[in-house]
């Protein structure tokens, strides 16, 4: 999701694997690419997006993603064609650390009519870092947002020093409410000592009780072995009877300096539960918290190459669930920038979630195998129109 331990890691891990730190010959080099077919290729989103967030409202579809004030996007349809609004914030984040002018990560939601859009403040490879979270009373539009700056520090600022986020990275917000009670709970969550589940106040611009954040925040996914804890990006959706929690596997960033062992770049994987505190398990009976995780999509066709930052629209009207990810198309090119957004709907069988290779929940089958491909002309209108957007953020 970010680009925490990027630094660190692509190092470690391309000097392990002997990857090339040449472009030319890493852009080359196929044999880190998964050819399987085991998972279906995306329906092209026709964005550059690091870390896409999408909110369906008012029978549209908004795209937030992480850059500088926080981009956000409007489409018709989930293939775009995206128009750019402008900035969820006006100026920078109040939040006094980092690069306050470009956080990383964004989720929006609506709640209570209004409009809540949760971001993070970071960089590479640290723990100092806040969840802000900014408001809109009247619609999705650009001017119309509130900052109100820090939910949860971690590293510095206020709170900081009490546990968990002694141990957190306040990172990667995703938001789900209990659907018995009603209670709000925000996700967040890094590497280190995984991802949280903390309750929040009503009006979602607090924590619920601050004083004593280890008695009300669950520890949800958490990698016991290794010396790196590749956990990251979390998202939690509702499907009847279980919450299913999504999060990044492996390496997210920093591609163009090299690839990692095959297979432990970036995968989206899944466990489930009936509570939404946990524990949740896998496939395999193996829970989250205990390294498990069952993977729903990872590379493919040796053209799909690290997908991750996910996020799950639930179906309306009879329509399927909506996966929807950034993964990195080995012919674009491997900068963080170049991460495009990606979809697939969302099968499932016995209740474990499946990427179905259809575009569209009805009429298509599993033998069909096929996605849409974008007309050529078009990804290269987009191109054009949005490349210059790409440069500035993730
Ligand atoms: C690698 O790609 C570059 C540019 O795309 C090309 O010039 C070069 O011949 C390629 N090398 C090999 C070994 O395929
Ligand atoms: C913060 O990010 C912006 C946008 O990417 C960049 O222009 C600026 O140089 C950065 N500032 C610092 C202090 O790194
Ligand atoms: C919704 O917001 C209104 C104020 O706009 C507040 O009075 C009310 O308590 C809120 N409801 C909930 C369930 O938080
Ligand atoms: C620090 O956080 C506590 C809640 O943990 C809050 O009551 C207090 O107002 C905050 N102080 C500042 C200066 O933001
Ligand atoms: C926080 O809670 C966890 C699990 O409930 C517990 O293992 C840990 O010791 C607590 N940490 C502190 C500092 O109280
Ligand atoms: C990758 O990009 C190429 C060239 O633009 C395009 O033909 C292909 O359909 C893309 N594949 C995916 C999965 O995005
Ligand atoms: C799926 O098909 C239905 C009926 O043919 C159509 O109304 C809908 O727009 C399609 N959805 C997508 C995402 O193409």
């Amino acid at each position: 999701m970010n680009l925490l331990t990027v630094l660190s890691t692509t190092i470690l891990l391309s000097t392990v694997n002997g990857s090339s730190q040449s472009d030319t010959q890493t852009q080359n080099d196929t044999s880190h690419f998964s050819q399987t077919t085991k998972y279906p290729l995306p329906n092209v989103g026709n964005v550059a997006a690091h870390d896409p967030n999408i909110l369906r409202h008012d029978g549209a579809y908004w795209l937030f993603k992480g850059g500088v004030h926080l981009p956000m996007y409007k489409a018709s349809s989930m293939s775009g064609p995206w128009t750019q609004l402008g900035t969820v914030l006006d100026g920078d984040s109040i939040i006094p650390k980092q690069n306050s002018s470009r956080p990383w990560a964004p989720t929006a939601i609506e709640w209570n009519d209004t409009f809540y859009c949760f971001y993070s403040i970071s960089k590479a490879g640290s723990r100092d870092s806040a969840i802000g979270v900014a408001t809109s009373t009247t619609q999705l539009d650009p001017g119309s947002w509130t900052d109100h700056g820090a939910l949860i520090n971690t590293g510095q600022g206020n709170g900081s020093d009490t546990a968990p986020y002694t141990d957190s990275n306040a990172i990667d917000p995703a938001f789900i409410e209990e659907q018995t009670t009603g209670q709000p709970f925000l996700l967040y969550g890094s590497y280190w000592h995984g991802i949280y589940l903390v309750p929040l106040d009503a009006d979602l611009l607090s924590v619920k009780a601050p004083g004593q954040p280890n008695a009300t925040t669950t520890n949800l996914v958490y990698q016991p072995d290794g010396k790196v804890k590749p956990v990251e990006g979390s998202f939690m959706s509702y499907r009847e009877p279980y919450y299913y929690l999504w999060f990044s596997h492996g390496k997210c960033c920093g591609f163009d300096n090299g690839f990692p062992a095959k297979g432990k770049e970036y995968s989206i994987r899944v466990g489930r539960s009936q509570d939404v505190r946990g524990p949740f398990v896998d496939k395999d009976g193996h829970q989250l918290i205990d390294g498990g995780g069952t993977v729903v999509y990872g590379s493919n066709h040796g053209s799909v190459y690290a997908p991750g930052g996910v996020g799950v629209l639930s179906g309306t009207d009879g329509d399927s669930d909506v996966l929807y990810y950034h993964y990195l198309n080995t012919s674009i090119g491997f900068k963080d920038t170049d991460a495009q957004l990606g979809w697939n709907y969302l099968k499932y069988q016995d209740g474990w979630p499946v990427a179905h290779s259809g575009d569209n929940s009805t009429g298509t089958s599993e033998s069909s195998g096929g996605t849409v491909r974008p007309s050529y002309l078009l990804h290269i209108l987009a191109f054009i129109t949005w490349g210059y957007l790409w440069l500035p953020s993730w």
